[in-house]
């Protein structure tokens, strides 16, 4: 009995987590991108402009998505739709302070982190392909 626990357990707990940590993500991502719109709806400074843009449509809205269908299809849920999850979270914080520097700096020295964040966004967008694919 103890050992039939030990084994399922962990795979229930990842199984209900995965949608809960997108969600959480996804909302606290919300605040972040909606003040950068109050900010500049009433300061007038639009720099930021595209930062907002996609903290708000990669952060909330896809992160959100993710987590209803990992809600929708649990069986989906395992190694690669963890990795999957990681690859946007991650990619899209490297991804905007890289641009954001480079929007207010214009320094180069910021063009690698937004390389780099971007290419795990996507990649984590393809991986996420794959997954629907095999799953829906
Ligand atoms: C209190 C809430 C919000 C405020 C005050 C706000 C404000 C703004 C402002 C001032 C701009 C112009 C930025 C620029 O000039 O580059 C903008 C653009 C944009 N915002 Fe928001 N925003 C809010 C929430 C959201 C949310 C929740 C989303 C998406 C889910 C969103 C998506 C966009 C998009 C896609 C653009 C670009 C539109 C375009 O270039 O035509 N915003 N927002
Ligand atoms: C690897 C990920 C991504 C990269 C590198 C990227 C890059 C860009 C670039 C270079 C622009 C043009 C900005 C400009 O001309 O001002 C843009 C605009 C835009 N992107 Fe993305 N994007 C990515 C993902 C996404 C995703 C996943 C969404 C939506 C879910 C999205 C929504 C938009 C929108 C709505 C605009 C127009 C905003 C505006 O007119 O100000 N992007 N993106």
């Amino acid at each position: 009995m103890a050992t039939q626990y030990s084994t399922i357990q962990p795979q229930v707990v990842e199984a209900t987590r995965l949608p809960g940590i997108c969600f959480k993500l996804s909302s606290l991502t919300a605040v972040i991108g909606v003040s950068f719109g109050v900010y500049m709806g009433v300061g007038g400074d639009h720099t930021l402009g595209p930062v907002h843009v996609h903290l708000n449509l990669v952060g909330w809205v896809s992160l959100f998505l993710f987590g209803l269908f990992y809600k929708f299809y649990p069986d989906a849920i395992g190694g690669a739709a963890v990795v999957q999850v990681a690859m946007v979270a991650i990619g899209y914080v490297v991804m905007l302070s890289g641009l954001a520097g480079l929007l207010l700096t214009a320094s180069a020295a910021f063009m690698p982190l937004a390389v780099v964040g971007s290419l795990l966004v996507w990649l984590g967008f393809v991986l996420f392909f794959v997954i629907v694919a095999k799953t829906a």
